[in-house]
């Protein structure tokens, strides 16, 4: 039978090392330290910057099939989630591992709406910011600051405080969003009504005006609930990784998700929803889009809302995304932009450029032009994507937390710089002190 190993021979030395193999393509990075040419030496290291080829954890969490176009969260797939589920019940499959009970589930339900009210002092945080702050930096810096209220979430190693943080964290960020949202409005801030679903209460707390009785329109609050759901994880992304990195620090929960809130606020992540609506408003018109496709092959603009890390087939979340559209639309009427978004798509995924590649429309790519027919501005679109992903944070935060072999999250580094140098005193450096390559490092 084959063995399970790796077998290295380091031509430098003539010696053989045998690493085994684990999960059937896994090798420990660490094995390669003992591959030395002295006693003396460090041993080998890989160099893999944006960890294009390297696992952090081990997760139970989310699935990903790149290349098939898979996505389950805790096995179930992503597109029986979205049929047949609602936010609320997924965010307790990713943070709790299984789907409630009908008694888990209300349970859950209460205990999120107990903590949808934040502080009023976090209400004159907020009030600080100039009218025009963007509700994404209002948001990061919110949520930070709620450590300074919660200062017992420090006990990251105490579980009932690990559950009472996912809880407060799950119930208040929709809460400070739509406050960030009024607050751009220059509109007072709308408390939280626990009689209204999760998503249902988000929109009252963020569209609510005079009406006595405020009630959300069900095909917009089911829309929202789904793309809630199509957001609530996504395995090792750059904010998850973020979650993890800062909360290997030790660090409470919420100066966590406030560092990876600020990761999700990228356009190359989570602001791309923003990214592609400012592309297809520049674009303007179907007609103009072979010139701007050429551009994208020329090297000189991205399709943004294409491409991904690892789906290197059409994003499962997108499909849904663009059904999804469409229901809304019946409500809002159709927005002008998807007829340059249908016509993008078709062109490139018959240009070779994009299927050489395997660039496929990912789920940002239709979430802006429904966001945008639901009545949201620009800004508030990374936003949307913050709320569910806080379930899917937090659930990544809990796992190495529990994880016996995560340790403070700590990459090596090649060192290329210069070696040891004598300094000088400034009168006596020649001009010019330096070079004008070092120079351009440092910007
Ligand atoms: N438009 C044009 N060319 C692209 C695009 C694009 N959107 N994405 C990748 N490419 C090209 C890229 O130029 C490169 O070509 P070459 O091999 O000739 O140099 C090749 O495809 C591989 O690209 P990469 O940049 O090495 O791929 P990556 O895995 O580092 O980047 C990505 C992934 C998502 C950052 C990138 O595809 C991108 O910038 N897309 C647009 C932004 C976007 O839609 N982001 C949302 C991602 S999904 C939501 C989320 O998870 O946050």
């Amino acid at each position: 039978m084959a063995k399970e190993t790796l077998t290295i021979t380091d031509n430098r030395t003539g010696k053989q090392y045998e690493i085994p193999v684990e999960e059937g393509g896994v090798i420990r990075a660490a094995a390669l330290r003992d591959i030395k040419t002295s006693a003396d030496d460090f041993g080998l290291m890989s160099y893999d910057p944006s960890f294009t080829n390297t696992a952090s954890c081990r997760s139970r969490i989310t699935y990903i099939d790149g290349d098939k176009g898979i996505l389950r969260y805790r096995g179930y797939p992503i597109e029986e989630l979205a049929e047949k589920s609602n936010y609320l019940e997924v965010a307790y499959l990713i943070v709790k591992g299984e789907l409630p009970d009908r008694g888990h589930y209300a349970a859950w339900e209460g205990n999120i709406k107990t903590h949808t009210m934040i502080h009023e002092n976090i209400k004159k945080f907020m009030e600080g910011f100039r009218y025009d702050a963007h509700p994404m930096g209002m948001l990061v810096s919110t949520i930070g600051a709620l450590s300074t209220f919660y200062p017992e979430a420090a006990q990251i190693t105490d579980l009932e405080s690990r559950r009472l943080q996912t809880r407060r964290l799950i119930g208040k960020v929709p809460t400070l969003a739509a406050f960030a949202y009024r607050h751009t409005r220059g509109l007072p801030y709308v408390y939280p009504q626990n009689d209204l679903s999760y998503t249902g209460n988000f929109l009252s707390m963020l569209f609510r005006m005079a009406e006595r009785d405020y009630q959300p329109n069900p095909v917009l609050e089911h829309a929202l609930d789904v793309l809630f759901i199509l957001h609530a994880d996504h395995e090792q992304n750059c904010s998850a990784n973020a979650m993890r990195s800062v909360g290997s620090s030790q660090v409470d929960p919420y100066s966590a998700v406030a560092a990876a809130t600020a990761a999700l606020y990228g356009p190359l992540h989570g602001g791309a929803n923003e990214a592609v609506i400012r592309m297809l408003v520049e674009i303007g018109s179907p007609k103009n889009v072979p010139g701007f496709i050429k551009d994208v092959k020329a090297g000189k603009r991205r399709l943004m809302g294409f491409g991904h890390r690892v789906y290197k087939n059409y994003d499962p979340r997108a499909k849904i995304v663009k059904k999804i559209a469409y229901d809304v639309f019946k409500v809002t009427g159709l927005n002008p932009l998807i007829d340059i978004s249908l016509e993008l798509e078709k062109i490139a995924l018959e240009d070779d450029y994009f299927v050489s590649r395997k660039l496929y429309p990912n789920v940002d790519f239709y979430t802006g032009v429904t966001y945008q027919a639901m009545g949201f501005p620009m800004t508030m679109f990374p936003v949307l994507f913050a709320i569910p992903r806080t379930s899917g944070w937090m659930a990544q935060w809990a796992e190495m937390v529990r994880d016996p072999e995560q340790k403070i999250a700590r990459p090596r580094q090649v060192y290329v710089g210069e070696q040891t140098r004598r300094w000088t005193p400034l009168e006596q450096r020649p001009e010019p002190t330096m070079r004008e390559d070092a120079v351009s490092d440092e910007i």
